[in-house]
């Protein structure tokens, strides 16, 4: 099909719940995606902070052809040997004592399962979430979305277990958290929200209220985790460990994985039955994420993510034009506050014609989630489109 084809049976037969650019990607190589009329972009979105290790990584292809021809799925009625690996690995890098991981098949469902492990383990039926925050479009995990923007309409749907919180306010934390809360959601820093973070402090208050009232400290890594930040988690910037870790985008480059992390004693409430899901953590997609953590630790791309992201937001600050109010982020997660909607606009459509492609999320941000194996010359690609359109 060419992109006129793609583009009118997708109109007639698919969903029109989309906003879609008028581009179709045929293959990707390293933090490249060639289009269907032959034009290679920079990628700097990464299938929205997904694609960790870039496409068509030679180990990472060569894994999940094994994985295919042997086996790509059997049922959590059976051991799995490529679960058990990538738990372990998990377990090897994630925080503290958090060392036990129930998969699941996004981020919206990795968050409902950590409440379900929430409320089920405190015996407790509130959940405080951040205004501002986004944690899915599940009926639970958008409730956990503080932003009506994205609840508007399901209503009914959505239960009224959700309270909000203004992301960083710690006299509010103090004063929310009570005897009914069974868990305070953060993200280390907001994506959707604008690539927003709060303070350290502001992250220890929610560890110690909730250490001290008997709620659970979930952090959504589902965008912050895997290496994205410059340290395996977000929230290792701030110092604190969570109870409960979910993840999802990068853990399988590109692989359908979502996953609760969380310690021996909280896991031990979901005994048999309580809670599982038939695709998730199925043999050809730990297959994916075991791969993506043998590229990220031989290629050190954590270390990585966080030398060339504090390199580049530094780069970014200097430009020094009235219209970058801010830049704001950790590691690879990178987000240019524009002085309008419109200087946003211009800055994604100025990439765009120049091969670079690049997303704006909350009206006026830029964000910059590229592939963690982009390197200096392709950082320098962007700066240059930036500061011409500028
Ligand atoms: C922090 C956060 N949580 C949850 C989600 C939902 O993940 P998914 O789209 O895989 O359901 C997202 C997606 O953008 C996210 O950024």
């Amino acid at each position: 099909m060419d992109f006129n084809q793609i583009k009118e049976t997708g109109s007639e037969y698919l969903f029109q719940n989309y906003g879609r650019m008028d581009l179709a990607f045929t293959h990707g190589e390293g933090c490249y995606l060639y289009s269907t009329d032959g034009t290679r972009y920079l990628d700097l979105v990464a299938g929205i902070a997904v694609n960790a290790i870039g496409y068509s990584h030679p180990l990472w292809v060569s894994a999940m052809q094994a994985q295919v021809a042997r086996l790509a799925h059997v049922s959590n009625l059976y051991h799995i040997p490529e679960q058990a690996e990538l738990a372990s690995r998990i377990a090897s890098v994630a925080p503290g004592d958090l060392k036990r991981t129930l998969f699941v098949n996004s981020g919206a469902e990795a968050n409902e399962g950590a409440l379900k492990v929430a409320v089920r383990y405190t015996g407790r039926g509130k959940v405080l979430s951040a205004l501002g925050g986004f944690h899915g479009r599940t009926a639970a995990s958008l409730g956990a979305t503080g932003q009506e923007v994205y609840r508007n309409s399901f209503e009914p749907l959505i239960s009224d277990a959700f309270q909000y919180y203004e992301f960083g306010n710690c006299e509010q934390i103090k004063e929310m958290v009570g005897p009914d809360t069974a868990a305070v959601m953060v993200e280390p820093i907001q994506g959707e929200g604008g690539v927003r973070t709060a303070s350290t402090e502001f992250f220890k208050t929610v560890r110690d209220v909730c250490t001290d009232r008997g709620a659970l400290m979930i952090a959504d890594e589902v965008q912050t985790g895997m290496g994205r930040t410059g340290k395996w988690f977000g929230i290792e910037n701030h110092d604190v460990v969570p109870d409960i870790i979910t993840m999802a985008k990068g853990l399988g480059g590109g692989a359908p994985i979502g996953a609760v992390v969380t310690t021996d004693e909280i896991s031990a409430v979901m005994t048999p039955g309580t809670h599982g899901t038939t695709f998730g953590g199925n043999p050809l997609v730990c297959a994916s994420g075991n791969a993506v953590f043998t590229v990220m630790k031989e290629e050190h791309l954590v270390e990585h993510s966080h030398d060339i992201g504090a390199r580049w937001m530094s780069e970014l600050r200097a430009i020094g034009s009235e219209k970058i109010k801010e830049v704001r982020g950790n590691g690879l997660m990178i987000g240019i506050e524009m002085d309008s909607a419109e200087t946003a606009a211009k800055v994604k459509a100025h990439c765009l014609s120049n091969g670079i492609l690049v997303n704006v999320c909350h009206g006026t941000t830029v964000r910059l989630v590229p592939p963690l194996i982009i390197n200096d010359v392709q950082k320098a690609m962007f700066n240059k489109a930036l500061k011409e359109c500028l």
